[in-house]
């Protein structure tokens, strides 16, 4: 199996290209985290110690933040963003119906309603002009989410958000790394959520998930929240949770932080591969917009028959994911909760069309070769 150097590494494989390979990601840093976890192991100290709180300043200098608190989830980091911003039952939360579900089962969570935003199909993220359609005086918030590791347009929302005076919370669980005008992404709202699951950019080896603001109060109330609502040894005071960042996790995590930027590099090097396959077919490919840096979380093209082209994929031994298959507030659950949804005719375009390829740091060149011959072959016979 290839150890990730695009140049260099030419050792055969034959095997069914996953989409997704944590093992390969971890295996060229292997020794590293083996002793940094061992470590961790040996040191008897388990919850918020050491590991942690310096996992939390070298994330806060890579993003360019003052402040970084680590807890159990990326879905934890939302809940908590959003409760130490102040957002409680009764206020309307922006965001896009194309991501995860967790992005807007936070909203809910914290008792808010979510107001659906449709996206732009240039890039898959919300878009300005149908967030300024949203709002009404019981907005409180904006979550734009940086999809696939391209940045939301932030200038834009940062723009409305300051003028109607709303927290602008970014979900920047897919892009860690991903710049706007030399700007990373988690460092250019109120407060952002990454997640550490093992297939996203910083992969972990289980959950895991941080906070990352520049604000001293937000802060201080996550790192309150993620710990039952602790603010003194024996003082609770407010309605906290269990979600704190694991030491191994954050002890393994520092290392493959050390390492982020290269694998990023890879990712953003396979990514000039595939574009260079596809461009000129029928296919619309991932974008880079000006001044922005895209970190290729998930490499999604747009194609019109997804179906044939997957069953050709998979036939053709390469593997492929849709994320995501539908809008958000078409998952059965929401029937029972409140929430606003426009048509977001783009959101259903992107529903039906977009499939993602074989995107992690831990291809090999013969794997990104095998899926770009694939490619050729698949445009070959649809010209
Ligand atoms: C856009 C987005 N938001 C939130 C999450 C939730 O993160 P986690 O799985 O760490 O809870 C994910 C990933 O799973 C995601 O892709």
């Amino acid at each position: 199996m290839g150890r990730g150097s695009m140049d260099g590494d030419t050792q055969q494989t034959s095997g069914f290209i996953d989409i997704f390979n944590p093992a390969a990601e971890y295996r060229p840093y292997g020794p590293e985290i083996k002793e940094a976890v061992l470590s961790v192991l040996d040191s008897g100290g388990y919850i918020l110690g050491e590991q942690v709180a310096q996992f939390e300043a070298e994330l806060a200098a890579y993003l360019g933040v003052r402040h970084v608190v680590g807890v159990a989830s990326g879905t934890d980091a939302l809940l908590i963003a959003l409760r130490a911003s102040g957002v409680r039952r009764g206020d309307e939360v922006i965001t896009t119906p194309f991501s995860f579900i967790a992005t807007a089962s936070s909203i809910l969570r914290v008792g808010a309603k979510p107001v659906f935003a449709d996206i732009s199909l240039e890039d898959y993220n919300i878009d300005p002009h149908t967030v300024r359609a949203c709002m009404s005086k019981r907005t409180k918030a904006i979550i734009p989410v940086h999809l696939y590791g391209h940045p939301a347009p932030m200038e834009d929302i940062k723009e409305l958000a300051n003028r109607y005076g709303l927290v602008v919370i970014e979900d920047a669980a897919q892009s860690l790394g991903a710049e706007v005008r030399g700007k990373k992404v988690g460092s250019l709202g109120h407060v952002a959520a990454f997640s550490f699951y093992p297939t996203k950019i910083l992969g972990g080896f289980g959950d895991g998930g941080a906070i990352a603001t520049d604000d001293h109060e937000i802060a201080e109330k996550a790192k309150a929240l993620r710990d039952h609502g602790r603010t003194g040894k024996d003082e609770y005071s407010v309605l906290g949770y269990n979600s704190r960042l694991d030491e191994i996790q954050a002890a393994a995590l520092r290392v493959k932080l050390r390492y982020v930027e290269q694998m990023v590099e890879k990712r953003r090097s396979v990514a000039q591969i595939y574009n260079q396959m596809l461009e000129g077919t029928s296919f619309a490919i991932p974008r880079e917009s000006e001044g922005m840096r895209h970190v290729y979380g998930l490499y999604t093209v747009r194609c019109s028959s997804r179906e044939r082209f997957a069953e050709f994929l998979q036939r053709n031994g390469v593997g492929y994911g849709i994320y995501y298959p539908r809008p958000i507030f078409d998952n059965s659950f929401f029937e029972k909760y409140p929430f606003f949804a426009g048509d977001c005719p783009r959101t259903r375009v992107a529903c039906r069309e977009v499939i993602s390829l074989p995107m992690h740091s831990g291809l090999s060149a013969e794997e990104v070769g095998r899926v770009s011959e694939v490619l050729r072959k698949w445009s070959e016979s649809e010209t």
